[in-house]
């Protein structure tokens, strides 16, 4: 049996709106899984983040003043028998072997001593590297708070300041873009030939 012409436009007006519903959900859904991307990107893989510390000659710096170079940044702390003040050399050498490039790569050793890492006690550790190392130190709270943004492990002392201790850490040396995103790190141990090349390789 035909149908009538009402019956015909009732049924299209249905179709489109089912169509429009449909869409209008798909939509949705979508923009939901982009959002779930982005969040994810921005959980709990990434490296890095703000911080508000001070230098070795007692100047507040913030990691915004670092974009547009690269920074290479590595946590420990002066007192360290070692390992840091390896790596801590490693980094110097490699960005003096950037030669010209090296400027456009900032160095930055971050303690995770403050009790013991004043301002002076990193300016007289900075002073054994290259002139554009910039050494970070700051309140606990500071510390903490950019250790975590790393992904940074660090014990925190329980001896009091002036007993010898040691400090267990993590020993990563980080790459930081441009844009203040992590790109790679470099496990300990890392020669300053290697971590140039590495750092080259996003200059
Ligand atoms: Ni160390």
């Amino acid at each position: 049996m035909p149908r009538s012409p009402i019956a015909r436009a009732t049924a299209l007006a249905s179709l489109v709106l089912i169509l429009a519903i449909g869409g209008m959900v798909g939509w949705r859904m979508l923009d939901r899984d982009r959002d779930g991307a982005v969040a994810a990107a921005q959980g709990s893989s990434v490296i890095g983040g703000p911080f508000r510390l001070t230098d070795q000659f007692g100047a507040v710096r913030t990691d915004a003043e670092f974009r547009g170079r690269l920074m290479l940044v590595f946590f420990g702390f002066t007192n360290c028998p070692g390992v840091c003040p390896m790596e801590v050399q490693s980094m110097s050498r490699a960005v003096q072997a950037l030669a010209t490039q090296g400027d456009r790569v900032v160095p930055i050793f971050i303690s995770v001593d403050p009790a013991r890492d004043t301002v002076e006690q990193m300016r007289a550790f900075a002073s054994n590297f290259d002139p554009r190392l910039v050494a970070l130190t700051g309140s606990d709270a500071e510390i903490a708070a950019v250790a975590k943004a790393y992904r940074v492990y660090y014990e925190r002392p329980t001896a009091a300041p002036d007993e010898p201790y040691d400090v267990p850490h993590s020993s990563m040396v980080y790459l930081i873009g441009t844009d203040g995103r992590y790109l790679t790190h470099f496990d300990v141990g890392t020669s300053a030939e290697a971590m140039a090349e590495g750092i080259r390789a996003h200059l």
